[in-house]
């Protein structure tokens, strides 16, 4: 089967700003649990193209993403400087983009080419927008506003957690804050628990230690930050909002 292949290429072409060098691309490895867990959703071009919709992103939150979209992006004021530390399905760089504003700054950043090329044939034209492959974990500038992590850690090893969790807190300037926005422990009385129990058990991997553990405990040293935690949908999913002490 050649045609994968040849989309990979072409969407890796387009996802080189004039900035970025090929051997930039090859210095930020597509890490082995994206490669080897998800690439059926993130890596494989057909399914990106498919999936790549806010229909689809409300379907998997059970129809609460705008609600989340929206809580995430109430966190912005126009004139901002905003790191978005993975690209997300359908129209949620834009809102973003459109909430920094044409004053302010979106950085997009994803670990995967073709997730690059995505976000930038959506918001790659707007003047305030900049998107390039590095990873979440680091190292970043360290002038944010904010930092804003939407559904990435459920979806990534422990230890990649941690350190993506300590990347975004040092790349928060003096008065920002990071934002995680993710999956946290469900109620028992919500039922979604109970499908989200079978389908992390086959698909995600990664997802339940957010049942387990609260996102502070992350952070090599949460005593310096403020955390406050907003739980929607039962429990299901969780908003944090991280300022420095
Ligand atoms: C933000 S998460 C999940 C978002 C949500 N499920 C959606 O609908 O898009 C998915 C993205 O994270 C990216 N990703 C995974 N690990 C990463 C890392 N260490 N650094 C930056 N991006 C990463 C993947 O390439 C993928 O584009």
């Amino acid at each position: 089967m050649n045609f994968p292949v040849v989309a990979k290429e072409i969407n890796l072409a387009e996802s080189l700003g004039a900035q970025q060098s090929n051997a930039s691309i090859a210095e930020t490895a597509v890490p082995s649990y994206l490669s080897e867990v998800y690439d059926w959703a993130y890596l494989n071009p057909r399914n990106v193209a498919l999936l790549d919709r806010t229909l689809v992103v409300d379907v998997l939150l059970f129809g609460n993403a705008r609600r989340l979209m929206r809580a995430a992006t109430n966190e912005i004021k126009p004139g901002q400087k905003v790191l978005m530390a993975a690209h997300v399905y359908g129209d949620f760089v834009n809102k973003l983009a459109n909430a920094v504003g044409p004053t302010g700054h979106l950085d997009i950043i994803d670990v995967a080419p073709i997730q690059i090329a995505h976000a930038r044939q959506k918001v790659g034209h707007l003047p305030q927008v900049s998107i390039r492959q590095a990873d979440a974990a680091g190292p970043h500038d360290n002038d944010y506003d904010m930092v804003l992590s939407f559904f990435l850690l459920h979806e990534v090893p422990d230890g990649k957690k941690r350190s993506i969790v300590d990347a975004l807190l040092a790349g928060v300037k003096p008065g920002g804050k990071a934002v995680f926005v993710d999956y946290g422990r469900p109620s028992r009385l919500q039922p979604i628990r109970y499908i989200l129990d079978f389908v992390n058990e086959r698909l995600e991997p990664f997802a339940k230690a957010l049942w387990r553990h609260e996102i502070s405990e992350y952070a090599g040293e949460p005593e310096a930050y403020h955390w406050r935690k907003k739980s929607f949908f039962g429990g299901v999913y969780q908003k944090v909002v991280v300022k420095k002490r």
